[in-house]
């Protein structure tokens, strides 16, 4: 069972268009629609095989190297999953227990790292510090969330989830950002992956949390956008309502998160004036956003969006690690 599984996979992965061996996976700009086409048919491909037998071979003897600088539990959790239904194992380095407590660069960490492993997932809380250290590397790196940068992986399966939910269509979607849209990476991630699509985005946030000017910039080229205080204002015409939480940890001063902290809370009264068909997400964790009442209802999709990051995840591995390409994609 397990090799009939492997092989079926492995004709998925020679199926697709766009090359993919030895990638980084390092920003929403390396993804245009046949990228993100040939990850949906793989990711659709591991969801089967995941129903129908839980796991199999295909990366059996590969190593991933978890490393995680900031505290997660669906990331590191969904790959080391992931790595483990696809035959693979994992290390896990957490901080407290590495050799950056004595000083050493993030570069020789990694360096050492991949000297065991296969591929390296990254999590860092300085922006920009996962793509800066992809240059010291030979193996493909994942950005598992960088600071208030990207979080390209979330962003990926973000959208596998939008896709799936709402009939494979994306093009004329209104996709509602809603929270601290200032120092949520997932968002920063999202909003510019959905360039490459017709959709209409609306961002909502207290004043003083707004989308950075960069990256509206950027959405503007390709893009209608508006910027919303109320959630009133957009809600009836939406289709996703994807929420994010106020990033406790960004602030510099408490103050000042407690000033904006408990702006939104969604629950089955504020989805009343909502599409029937609107799916709510959220990368998790929620602090309050959105009240329990919520959880029942079928447009609740946050918990089926985290099953859809092990499988993306999954993917993901699996492409970097055998897709197609000549091995020098980096
Ligand atoms: C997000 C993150 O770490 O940026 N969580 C996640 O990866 N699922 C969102 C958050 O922490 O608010």
């Amino acid at each position: 069972m397990y090799d009939m599984q492997t092989r079926i996979l492995q004709q998925r992965i020679e199926s697709v268009k766009t090359t993919w061996l030895n990638m980084n996976v390092l920003s929403y700009s390396q993804f245009n629609r046949e990228r993100l086409s040939d990850l949906c048919l793989v990711t659709n491909a591991m969801r089967k095989m995941v129903a129908k037998c839980g796991g199999c071979d295909l990366l059996k003897g590969k190593i991933l190297n978890n490393v995680f600088f900031e505290p997660s539990t669906r990331t590191m959790c969904s790959f080391e999953s992931a790595m483990q239904r696809l035959g693979g194992t994992t290390v896990r380095v957490l901080p407290s227990h590495s050799s950056s407590k004595k000083g050493e660069t993030l570069q020789d960490t990694l360096r050492c790292l991949e000297c065991y492993g296969d591929i390296t997932v990254l999590r860092h809380p300085e922006k920009g510090s996962v793509p800066g250290v992809a240059k010291y590397l030979k193996k493909p790196l994942l950005n598992a969330g960088d600071g208030v940068g990207e979080h390209p992986t979330q962003a990926l399966l973000d959208f596998y989830t939008i896709q799936n939910e709402l009939d494979g269509k994306v093009d004329g979607l209104t996709i509602v950002l809603l929270g601290d849209l200032k120092n949520g990476r997932t968002v920063h991630s999202l909003a510019r992956l959905l360039i490459n699509y017709d959709v209409k985005l609306r961002f909502v946030s207290p004043a003083s949390l707004k989308m950075p000017e960069y990256i509206k910039e950027e959405v503007q080229k390709k893009l209608e956008f508006t910027e919303h205080e109320h959630l009133n204002e957009v809600l009836k015409e939406a289709d996703v309502l994807y929420v994010t939480r106020v990033q406790k940890e960004r602030f510099e001063n408490q103050e000042d998160y407690l000033k904006v902290q408990g702006t939104f809370n969604i629950n089955q009264e504020t989805l009343s004036i909502a599409k029937e068909k609107m799916i709510v997400m959220h990368p998790l964790p929620r602090v309050g956003e959105i009240h329990e009442d919520v959880d029942s209802d079928p447009r609740a999709a946050y918990f089926r969006q985290m099953e859809n990051g092990m499988y993306v995840r999954m993917s993901l591995l699996a492409l970097c690690l055998t897709g197609r390409g000549d091995g020098n994609e980096n």
